[in-house]
């Protein structure tokens, strides 16, 4: 349970983007690492640069528990870990201007077609550091996949980077899991790094406010039930209700649902409790997700539905 004391859960926090300084006890530059695995290089640079905040992302949960107890080991201090894909989270958690350095290594190539979505760098995502980056900072990359350097380096210049690389890396590089088990199968390793140039712009999707909606009417089980399957699509996102669950009572309900916001997917419930009269509809605390247009929607559409039965 060592990596709890290093957790946050942002999709908790009332106001995004938070104050990281005030997270932190203590102001400093601001380093993010995506896609940390075990941990072994936010460790390393956590204890170095001990007068740095240190934020790492990961999508495993293995990585973060792996990741927390290395930190522990270390006895550093000065990072905090989320379980967030942290290319919303680089977009949504950090104010304008704010990260001195971020740092990918070794990211999953996914080098077929149909699965580039998944590809954490790409033009969005330049997009965002040019943004999220001081006028000083810098991204990092290291990889095995040198086209995906490559890539990389075209999508940075398109938004004003200066680039270097991406150049072999004959030296020890992060030191991680990863560059460890591709140097023993001798595979090359490339490393590109890009100095912001102007400031980009990026639209933010995430608010802290708790879509609530009061319905002036009590809701029967039939009402909450015919509402599986209630979706809607439009060109930046989606929502749709997939299950119903009412309780023993039969008073209240809870409702599973899917969002998509730009590509970003989250599962929730939503909860309908009866409220003096009528019915609230709300976001359940059983599984928070960030408050994105769609999650809001969705809330919206469940009340719509059930105040015009
Ligand atoms: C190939 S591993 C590299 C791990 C580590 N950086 C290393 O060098 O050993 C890629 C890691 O990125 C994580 N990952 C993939 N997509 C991600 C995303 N969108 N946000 C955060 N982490 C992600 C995976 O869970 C995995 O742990």
């Amino acid at each position: 349970m060592e990596f709890a004391r290093y957790l946050v859960t942002p999709e908790r926090w009332e106001r995004l983007p938070p104050d990281w300084a005030l997270l932190f006890g203590q102001g400093g530059p601001l380093a993010v690492e995506i896609g940390f695995g075990n941990g072994e290089f936010l460790a390393e640079s956590a204890v170095e640069h001990s007068d740095w905040n240190w934020v790492g992302f990961e999508t495993s949960l293995t990585c973060v528990a792996k990741a927390g107890r290395k930190l522990a080991r270390a006895g550093a201090e000065n990072v905090r870990l989320a379980l967030v894909d942290g290319r919303f989270a680089l977009r949504e958690l950090f104010p304008d201007e704010t990260v001195e350095r971020v740092f990918v290594h070794f990211p999953c190539p996914w080098p077929k077609r149909s699965h580039a979505e998944r590809r954490v760098m790409d033009e969005d995502f330049a997009r965002t550091l040019a943004s999220v980056l001081t006028p000083s900072g810098a991204f990092e990359l290291t990889t095995d996949v040198l086209v995906y350097a490559q890539d990389a380096a075209e999508d940075l210049l398109a938004q004003g980077f200066r680039t270097s690389g991406p150049d072999e890396l004959a030296a020890v590089g992060p030191g991680s899991r990863y560059e460890v088990k591709w140097r023993q199968q001798g595979r090359r390793i490339w490393r590109l790094r890009a100095e912001r140039g102007p400031k980009g712009g990026t639209l933010r999707l995430a608010e802290g406010a708790m879509p609530h909606v009061q319905i002036s009417k009590r809701v029967t089980p039939g009402a909450v039930l015919s509402l599986v399957g209630l979706k809607e699509t439009w060109p930046s996102g989606a929502f749709v209700v997939k299950a119903a669950y009412l309780a023993p009572s039969g008073g209240s309900a809870l409702l599973r649902a899917f969002a998509t916001d730009r590509g970003f997917e989250q599962q929730y419930l939503i909860a309908v409790v009866p409220d003096g009269e009528g019915a609230m509809v709300k976001l359940d605390g059983a599984a928070v997700p960030f408050r994105t247009p769609a999650v809001k929607r969705s809330v919206a559409a469940v009340a719509a539905a059930l105040e015009g039965q």
